[in-house]
């Protein structure tokens, strides 16, 4: 497996593979690796020819006082893992060959960068949209793999990559989670042995929301108190977030139908975690 740091390389096995009319699959990441990016690699060693993993842990999208300083880094733990999982190559850039001094571009996905999250981290998806752009423009591979965990952010990319023209598939993938049904993240292993064993209850009431939507339910008032009160009564969870929304626009919805996306964020401790589901829904 090849590490290397530069855009320069990156573009040079882009030209490599096209020459000899092979396929490329990317997987962006911040690192620290776990299953659910792990699932990402087998799709696209499954999918593409050659495929390529990013490590970088992009500074643009944390806002101050967020974690870029603490955020978890294991590079040699990660690259051992994605040898095993039969990636091609590691693109593991430093700060300053993504951003050198004078860099002043961004990419801003309008309207859908606000909602869910994007409430709460302002300047975050303009920071993973322009970094994906970088990576894209860079790798120029003909399919790059996201999670369904970052529902949100997988929306925002599909919707960037159609906008500007971008000639790449998106591909979203099913989130991989722990036997407790807790999302996979990076992030889970801030959390204290107490907090680790409160975090399933997001998932949980995700669970229970979907039960009620599956026996008939369409209120989305009922819905949500019902999944509310499941979180409210983990008294180490402080609820960020839980809506429902169109997957169209990221705008609340009164009535389930169509695409929906149910997605949850909450604190335990310091630690911010996420989840979601989405639904395909009758239109009537
Ligand atoms: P990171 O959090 O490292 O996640 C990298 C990719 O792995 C994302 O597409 C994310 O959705 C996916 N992923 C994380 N946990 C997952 C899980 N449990 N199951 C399935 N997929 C999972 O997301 C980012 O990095 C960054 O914002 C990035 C896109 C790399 C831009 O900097």
């Amino acid at each position: 497996m090849k590490v290397f740091k530069t855009i320069d390389r990156l573009r040079k096995l882009r030209r490599d593979t096209a020459r000899n009319d092979l396929s490329i699959g990317l997987v962006p990441t911040m690192g620290y690796l776990h299953d659910g990016h792990i699932e990402l690699v087998r799709r696209s060693v499954r999918d593409c020819d050659v495929t390529v993993a990013s490590i970088f842990v992009n500074p643009t999208q944390f806002g101050p006082g967020e974690d870029f300083e603490s955020y978890p880094r294991d590079l040699k733990r990660d690259i051992k893992l994605l040898k095993e999982a039969r990636c091609d190559a590691v693109f593991c850039p430093e700060a300053e060959e993504l951003y050198p001094a004078g860099f002043c571009t961004t990419v801003t996905v309008e309207g859908l960068s606000e909602q869910l999250c994007g409430r709460y981290r302002p300047g975050h998806f303009r920071g993973v949209a322009t970094v994906v752009t970088k990576l894209l423009m860079s790798a120029l591979p003909d399919r790059a793999y996201f999670g369904r965990k970052d529902a949100q952010q997988l929306i925002i990319i599909e919707r960037m990559a159609k906008d500007l023209n971008m000639p790449c598939r998106i591909i979203g993938v099913p989130t991989v989670r722990e036997a407790d049904g807790l999302a996979m993240s990076s992030r889970n292993s801030y959390l204290t042995p107490e907090e680790r064993a409160a975090a399933p209850v997001l998932y949980r009431a995700l669970c229970a929301a979907k039960e009620m939507i599956d026996s008939g339910e369409r209120d989305t008032k009922r819905i949500l108190a019902a999944a509310g009160k499941i979180i409210n009564s983990e008294p180490m969870v402080k609820l960020q977030y839980l809506e429902a929304v169109s997957r169209e626009n990221l705008l609340p919805v009164e009535t389930l139908r169509g695409k929906i996306l149910i997605a949850v964020a909450a604190f335990l401790g310091k630690t911010r975690l996420i989840d979601n589901i989405m639904l395909d829904l009758e239109e009537s």
